[in-house]
């Protein structure tokens, strides 16, 4: 039942929200670079590398049961899933650019850095094309298309992702 708990203080916090002044969510970064890489660019990017060995429109696999996310996994699947998740790639561009946004090292993603920007803007890039090849539903166009998205990570951490350590993130 907790989830029930949890829907109930979501309405109950909407409802609140809503007799409240209208305010956006301050725009500063909560985890660092490689954070917002693990938890949305890598999840994201594996279920459109996904469509080279499985079709999309294959039946969904059974929902799993015991926990939230094996009970709701079922539930965005398919092409629509896939749809998403490109979109999710596309969107990070503006997380990972976010100012004040911090290396795991601590020092600042390289905003000002030319290259490192153009990378971000490729992954947009892709991310909205794979998203159009998508909604085609064309599975080997899919599958080509995901070559150009590993692409796109790849050429960023060629540069910026090279060590694991002090100068990671630096342009070499
Ligand atoms: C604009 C540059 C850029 C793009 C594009 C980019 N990355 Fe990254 N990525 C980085 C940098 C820089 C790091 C290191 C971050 C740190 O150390 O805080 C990183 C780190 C990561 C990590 C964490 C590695 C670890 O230490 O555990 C993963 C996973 C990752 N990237 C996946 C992806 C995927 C998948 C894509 C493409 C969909 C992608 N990245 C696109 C720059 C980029």
């Amino acid at each position: 039942m907790r989830f029930c708990g949890v829907l109930l203080v979501t309405l109950v916090t909407l409802s609140f929200a809503t007799t409240m002044q209208a305010q956006a969510p301050a725009r500063e970064p909560v985890g660092d670079l490689a954070q917002v890489m693990r938890s949305i660019l890598f999840p994201n990017s594996n279920i459109l590398f996904d469509t080279q060995q499985r079709d999309p429109d294959a039946p969904p696999a059974e929902a799993g049961t015991g926990t939230v996310s094996a009970t709701f996994a079922s539930i965005y699947t398919g092409w629509p899933l896939v749809e998403t998740a490109a979109i999710a790639l596309a969107e990070s561009a503006q997380l990972i650019a976010m100012e004040g946004r911090l290396c795991q090292n601590g020092k600042p993603v390289p905003l000002g850095d030319a290259a490192f920007m153009q990378y971000t803007r490729d992954l947009v890039d892709v991310g909205r094309r794979a998203y159009e090849v998508a909604k085609t539903r064309n599975l080997e166009a899919m599958s080509e298309m995901t070559n150009e998205v590993a692409g796109a990570c790849e050429n960023c951490h060629a540069e910026y992702r090279r060590y694991p350590d002090e100068n990671r993130c630096t342009a070499p």
